[in-house]
């Protein structure tokens, strides 16, 4: 993608642009975003996905833009649990639908100039006339696409965020909008972080949200710190405490100072290899969701061209390559192969002609498992 040219989609600004204008700063609106734009799931379809067990849906029930009467449930949902369409005031939610359909998959690649690391997922809201989820803000950066029939938006910038206690969403308490636009198809709205905002459905209405995913510092460590100490434990099986100096106690519920200081450098020794942190940061950042799992593929004599399954999450450092919570070591021509797959989601027979056997068996061994497919790649609108 080129980043300083203007996009249709950006409201005729470019990428470059909209980073450092609009991102995690300030709402932007867009008329005609993708104009002429159809929905790309009918109605029977997203149904369809709500009534799957690995898929995540939630069915959201309130007063318009009211505080009282919130209802929520989980599906899935069999096509008798959903409200009926002359009934007014519901929201049908399914979440992860790139992973489900490759015309959504194709959706989202028109977002990345933001880097894969922090996209997360397209949900798909369906509503009824005066249907929503309330007035809220979320910790997420979104683009609100409208995909079917209109939406109304009012927005604010407001610093109270108090919710409404005892609901099963997060309903601000205190709505300020200062903003108000309706929505038609092709419209698209960017939110950054913790925006208020309250989305109403003027009739039935489909909207995509396309979300971006911010890690946190505790969850964040967490998962890090897990992945570094299963690293150690395969190399480090006797680094074991000894306090052969350990005095006796009077008072045996202390903390030995010994033992906090050996606590301290086991956390030191675990990070203190970098390459290994980054391995460890690139292994969570392309794990796959827990709902999401590859059907084994086809072993191809020859590969042709190849590319990337959609459920695929690939991502590249200065010294690994990424692929679906694994990674492996590169450099050189093969490192340049694979990022180019990471980045195009697709090589082309050209591309495989610089493959070294290597690299050429991995590919084949991803096809096996799923996550490469041997052929043309799926068509980006
Ligand atoms: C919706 O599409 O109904 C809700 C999306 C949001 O407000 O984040
Ligand atoms: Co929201």
């Amino acid at each position: 993608m080129h980043v300083n040219q203007p996009l249709t989609l950006l409201g005729g600004i470019s990428p470059a642009e909209f980073m450092t204008t609009y991102w995690q700063r300030k709402p932007l609106l867009v008329r005609q975003a993708i104009p002429e734009f159809q929905a790309l799931l009918s109605r029977p379809e997203l149904f369809d996905l709500a009534a799957q067990n690995e898929v995540e849906s939630r069915l959201v029930m309130g007063t318009n833009g009211g505080q009282r009467d919130w209802h929520m449930q989980r599906g899935p949902f069999k096509r008798r649990a959903i409200p009926k369409l002359t009934e007014r005031d519901w929201t049908l939610l399914v979440q992860g639908v790139d992973l489900h359909d490759d015309r959504m998959a194709a959706l989202m690649q028109q977002f990345r100039f933001i880097p894969d690391a922090r996209l997360d997922d397209v949900m798909i809201s369906f509503a009824t006339e005066g249907g929503g989820v309330g007035p809220h803000f979320d910790s997420y950066d979104v683009f609100l696409l409208q995909a079917h029939g209109q939406r109304r938006w009012r927005i604010g910038r407001q610093k109270d965020l108090s919710l409404v206690p005892d609901m099963p969403l997060k309903i601000l308490a205190n709505f300020t909008p200062e903003q108000d636009w309706v929505l038609n198809p092709g419209d698209m709205l960017y939110l950054p972080p913790r925006y208020a905002h309250e989305g109403i459905a003027q009739g039935e209405c489909m909207t995509y949200s396309v979300g971006f995913r911010a890690p946190q510092t505790g969850d964040l460590a967490r998962e890090l710190l897990v992945r570094l100490s299963e690293g150690a434990e395969d190399t480090a099986g006797c680094d074991v405490y000894k306090d052969a100096t350990q005095p006796a106690v009077a008072k045996p519920a202390e903390v030995p100072q010994g033992l906090a200081e050996f606590a301290k450098l086991a956390l030191q020794k675990s990070l203190k290899d970098p390459k290994a942190l980054q391995r460890a940061l690139g292994e969570y950042l392309t794990e796959p969701k827990a709902n999401v799992w590859f059907e084994i593929g086809e072993t191809p004599n020859q590969l042709r061209s190849v590319y990337l399954d959609r459920r695929s999450k690939m991502m590249y450092d200065a010294h690994h390559i990424f692929l679906n919570g694994e990674s492996w070591r590169a450099a050189g021509q093969d490192a340049a192969l694979m990022r180019q797959l990471a980045n195009q989601r697709c090589l082309s027979a050209e591309d495989l002609a610089k493959a070294s056997d290597e690299a050429m068996g991995l590919l084949m061994e991803w096809c096996d498992d799923g996550w490469l497919h041997s052929g043309a790649s799926i068509p980006v609108n």
